[in-house]
């Protein structure tokens, strides 16, 4: 079936069956790669796109449930947040093996759009449904006060 999205600023024309995850329409169809697939039922956060600026799992988001919203992937992050959270996320070398990265930055540039200057806790709170198997908690910590820093200049 043939439906319209909006991805990235550009509206594109895709064919699937509405029931398809974005995830799929995203990396098959578009190539936007960048936005993993780790557990498929909303429970690691790989996924994470913005719907609207909120972050969203693309996994279990059945592509008829877009409509007419705005979607934006890794690929797309253009704001000062999300430009200063790939910065620190560069300069604390956050990443280890990478995987779950796309998703803990989309996560942390939500968190930090809607509370410019969060605790330790607040960090937690917003970034516990992504999950990192190689443990760089600490860090994206870290790398999330380091922009919230950036951004207050
Ligand atoms: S792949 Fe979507 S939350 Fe894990
Ligand atoms: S950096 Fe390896 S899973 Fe997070």
């Amino acid at each position: 079936m043939s439906s319209q999205i909006t991805v990235n600023a550009r509206t594109v024309t895709i064919e699937a069956e509405p029931d398809t995850p974005l995830l799929w329409v995203l990396r098959e169809q578009l190539g936007l790669t960048g936005t993993k697939y780790g557990c498929g039922v909303a429970a690691c956060g790989a996924c994470t796109v913005h719907l609207d600026g909120m972050a969203v799992r693309s996994c279990t988001l059945p592509v008829e449930g877009v409509g007419a919203s705005q979607i934006t992937t890794i690929e797309g992050l253009v704001s000062p947040e999300a430009k200063a959270v790939q910065a620190a996320w560069i300069e604390l070398d956050v990443a280890q093996c990478g995987y779950c990265q796309t998703g803990q930055i989309m996560s942390a540039v939500v968190l930090l759009q809607d509370n410019p200057a969060p605790t330790d806790t607040e960090i937690d709170e917003a970034m516990n449904g992504n999950i990192c198997r190689c443990a760089t908690y600490q860090r994206i910590r870290q790398a999330i006060h380091a922009a919230a820093g950036t951004l207050k200049g």
